[in-house]
């Protein structure tokens, strides 16, 4: 009475595979518009009219009280550093280091400095006061109107 009924499981079934693709791809383009910093590693010189950021021309960045004097204050979003060297006397300089394209965190003891390695550079004309880098940070243009402190 042995009953070797070979009654095996139906296996794998290849039931039905649902595959949904319905990959919802709204909104990705919206995340894509704050980070502006190039990170290629391509031969573009910061100088010149390299504009990454997104910056926009006129667009207010800051009221003058908003720049501490002798500091100066980073704008990322816009690509900008504003410096306030001198009582009264501000400068714009872009805010993408020279060396290896880090951009800058932080304006402090009358240099803007960048955390990747270390560079520094004046508040007042951008120029290197510490290395790695070897090229001071290129001039942004900035207008000041009343209180209000803009890109040109
Ligand atoms: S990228 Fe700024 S110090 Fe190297």
């Amino acid at each position: 009475m042995t009953a070797s009924q070979e009654t095996a499981p139906l296996g794998p079934t290849p039931s039905r595979r649902s595959v949904v693709a319905a990959v919802g791809a709204v909104g990705i383009a919206a995340a894509l518009t704050a980070c502006g910093s190039g990170s290629d590693d391509d031969t573009s010189t910061p100088a010149g009219d390299a504009s990454s950021g997104g910056g926009e021309k006129g667009q207010e960045l800051a009221k003058t009280a908003d720049i501490p004097e002798g500091g100066g204050k980073i704008f990322a979003d816009a690509g900008v550093v504003v410096t306030q060297p001198t009582k009264g006397q501000f400068k714009g300089f872009t805010n993408i280091c020279t060396h290896k394209q880090c951009p800058v965190t932080k304006v402090e003891d009358g240099t803007i400095n960048c955390p990747c390695h270390g560079s520094k550079f004046s508040i007042e004309d951008g120029s290197v006061k510490h290395g790695p880098a070897t090229q001071g940070l290129g001039e942004k243009k900035i207008t000041t109107s009343g209180d209000s402190i803009s890109l040109a």
